[in-house]
């Protein structure tokens, strides 16, 4: 059986989408641990209950970013995952900690890739006039918010949207699109070569894997 680690800072509907998936066989693979810089995230709580371990590391802890992802990494490495999933882990990460997991770290996003990298991404598709916005899972490269995307999903923008009116309807599809990119991942269907998204031994385009 794969394992997996995922990373939270926040609320974890992602990682309960994922927990749900893999109690389900959805995803066919051990959830190990979760991991935390805020020891209030409530997906710990998640984790917890549902009998995972669930750590929380505190950054003012350590020296600086390196030495801290240096930590954090000794602990994941200790599950020996074979994948880890950022899932709303709200931090910077340094370039040892991406290279430790090339090609087996993912990320969700939530804005069209690559469009709106950072923060406030639902506000700035309303302040655009944007039609059209959504989500996307990529492969973790040093580029923040940039690595190759591997699925996005499209949600409509209405004229009287608020930015929290969007955020309700990316995330509905994000719980939907990441346990299902991870499932992919945990199969064997899924890698990271040369810098391409490979799926089932096909190039996947810069937008990601085209399905609707
Ligand atoms: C998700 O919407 C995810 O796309 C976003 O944080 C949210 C976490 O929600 N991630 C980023 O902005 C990463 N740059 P959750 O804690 O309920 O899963």
């Amino acid at each position: 059986m794969k394992r997996i680690v995922v990373l939270v800072s926040g609320a974890g509907s992602n990682l309960q989408a994922i927990i749900d998936a893999c109690e389900q066989g959805r995803i066919n693979a051990t959830l190990s641990a979760v991991f935390s810089n805020k020891a209030s995230a409530y997906g710990l709580e998640r984790a917890q209950s549902a009998g995972i371990p669930a750590h929380a590391l505190d950054p003012k802890s350590y020296a600086d970013r390196v030495a801290f992802d240096a930590a954090l990494a000794d602990e994941i490495d200790a599950y020996q995952p074979d994948l880890v999933v950022l899932a709303g882990y709200m931090r910077i990460l340094s370039d040892e900690f991406v290279a430790r997991y090339a090609g087996r770290m993912i990320n969700i996003h939530p804005s069209l890739l690559p469009k709106y990298p950072g923060l406030h991404t639902h506000q700035k598709a309303i302040d655009n006039q944007d039609a059209e916005h959504g989500t996307s899972v990529h492969f973790v490269t040093q580029e923040l918010d940039g690595g190759p995307v591997i699925l996005q999903a499209k949600v409509p923008v209405f004229e009287d949207d608020s930015a929290d009116d969007l955020h309700e309807r990316v995330q509905h599809q994000e719980h939907d699109i990441y346990p299902l990119v991870v499932s992919w991942f945990v199969d064997g269907r899924l890698t990271l070569l040369d810098g391409k998204v490979m799926l089932d031994g096909q190039v996947v385009p810069a937008q990601g894997h085209a399905a609707e």
